[in-house]
């Protein structure tokens, strides 16, 4: 009998551990399995490119909003089938593809397209009217891929993007109202292209009042019209480190709240006419010759050093002015320019976490239903 009861108690603890074993895997099943079938249903919807043998695939994610069609040999933008519904994608990669001519009408219906990216292409040519159907771009990439000409009509109909990249080409020319229009324009980024002093006029930046970076280091750009920024009220980074600059004249570059205004690594013997706001002035002291027209221009450099350890025997007559003599030491300066120029990751970074976060909220409001 106190066998029996033993063995009546065990089967009864076994049932309830088999019980409370069941309610923990029921559990599991509810918290995590769920959710994850959601999340591979959800992210793992892929389609065939109407490329015939190509089979490329694009894999869509955060629920259509971003497009991933990147590092699939892709030659043309592909024909996105009607799984997606184009009208949710806000972020479109197109990266590190064989892609070598952007037809208009393969961006039509992303009309809520924020982000394109098309770096690491083989785009040479943009012509007129290219990006007309998106014109809720903000942030267009398309560096690194052989471009080399651009007509002028080509960014036509962008009128509300902010950030361009054509970084790492072979451009060598902007044509005269290539932004026209893009008043909300704040990044242009142009570095490393084989710019020349013909290549830009003083038309080029007209009108972009919202300016704020400006990155055309490593051009071959000797000297600059000197009415290239007249419009750029908001000029904040001005990034030409790596040209072969020699002289440079300020006197018609607007009032701007000036952050940094880089020449490093240019030959510049001559900066003349240094607005007031600029409180950073990065150059090669070694370069800039000891005249009294660049001495503001040395002072900054020096950052509140004294002139004559540079330039012994400078007596110039024209009073400093505050900016000068309080600018900062240099090792209390921003080291250096890219930190605050980095901003294509931010919106990059900004959207993610916006769609983490709503993810986020997904999944747990999944796991309440869940329990
Ligand atoms: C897009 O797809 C490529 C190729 O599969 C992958 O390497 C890359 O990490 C993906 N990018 C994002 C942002 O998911
Ligand atoms: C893409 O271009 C690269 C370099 O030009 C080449 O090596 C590769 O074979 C191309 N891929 C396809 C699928 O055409
Ligand atoms: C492209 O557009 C510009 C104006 O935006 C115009 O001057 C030019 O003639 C156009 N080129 C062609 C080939 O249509
Ligand atoms: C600048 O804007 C004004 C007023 O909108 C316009 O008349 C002018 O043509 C623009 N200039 C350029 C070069 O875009
Ligand atoms: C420096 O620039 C000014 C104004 O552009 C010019 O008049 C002057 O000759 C230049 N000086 C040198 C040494 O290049
Ligand atoms: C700068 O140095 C010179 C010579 O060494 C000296 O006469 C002058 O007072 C110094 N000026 C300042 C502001 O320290």
């Amino acid at each position: 009998m106190k066998n029996n009861g033993d063995t009546v108690m065990k089967s009864t603890d076994n049932l309830g551990e088999r019980e409370e074993t069941r309610l923990f895997v029921l559990q599991i099943v509810c918290s995590w399995y769920i959710p994850l079938l959601l999340l591979l249903c959800c992210a793992h919807i892929t389609f065939v490119v109407a490329d015939g043998q190509d089979r490329s695939e694009c894999t869509p994610s955060h629920f259509d909003v971003i497009l991933n069609c990147s590092e699939r040999n892709l030659l043309e933008i592909p024909d996105i089938g009607p799984e997606i519904d184009r009208r949710s994608v806000v972020l479109l990669l197109l990266e590190g593809n064989n892609i070598s001519k952007i037809e208009a009408r393969s961006l039509s219906g992303f009309d809520n397209l924020e982000e394109l990216y098309l770096g690491g292409n083989d785009i040479r040519y943009l012509e007129n009217g290219t990006f007309r159907e998106v014109p809720r771009l903000k942030l267009l990439d398309i560096q690194n891929s052989k471009l080399f000409a651009i007509e002028s009509g080509a960014f036509g109909g962008l009128e509300i993007l902010e950030e361009i990249f054509l970084g790492f080409n072979t451009i060598n020319f902007l044509p005269d109202g290539i932004f026209a229009g893009m008043f909300r324009l704040e990044v242009i980024q142009v570095r490393s292209n084989p710019l020349r002093d013909r290549s830009v006029s003083e038309n080029t930046f007209r009108n972009l009042t919202s300016l704020r970076v400006i990155d055309m280091s490593e051009t071959w750009l000797t000297t600059l019209p000197i009415d290239l920024f007249q419009d750029c009220t908001n000029l904040q980074n001005v990034i030409f480190h790596n040209t072969l600059l020699i002289s440079v004249n300020m006197i018609h570059w607007p009032i701007a709240p000036y952050k940094i205004v880089d020449f490093r690594y240019s030959p510049v013997v001559n900066i003349t006419n240094v607005p007031r706001e600029v409180t950073i002035l990065k150059a090669s002291l070694r370069a800039l010759q000891c005249t009294c027209e660049n001495e503001r221009a040395i002072l900054l450099v020096l950052a509140g050093q004294n002139i004559s350890s540079h330039c012994q025997n400078l007596r110039c007559n024209i009073p400093t002015d505050e900016n000068v003599v309080t600018a900062v030491a240099p090792h209390h300066m921003s080291p250096e320019p890219d930190s605050t120029y980095s901003t294509s990751d931010s919106v990059y970074s900004r959207n993610h976490m916006q769609l983490y976060f709503l993810l986020v909220i997904a999944f747990t409001s999944v796991f309440a239903v869940g329990l």
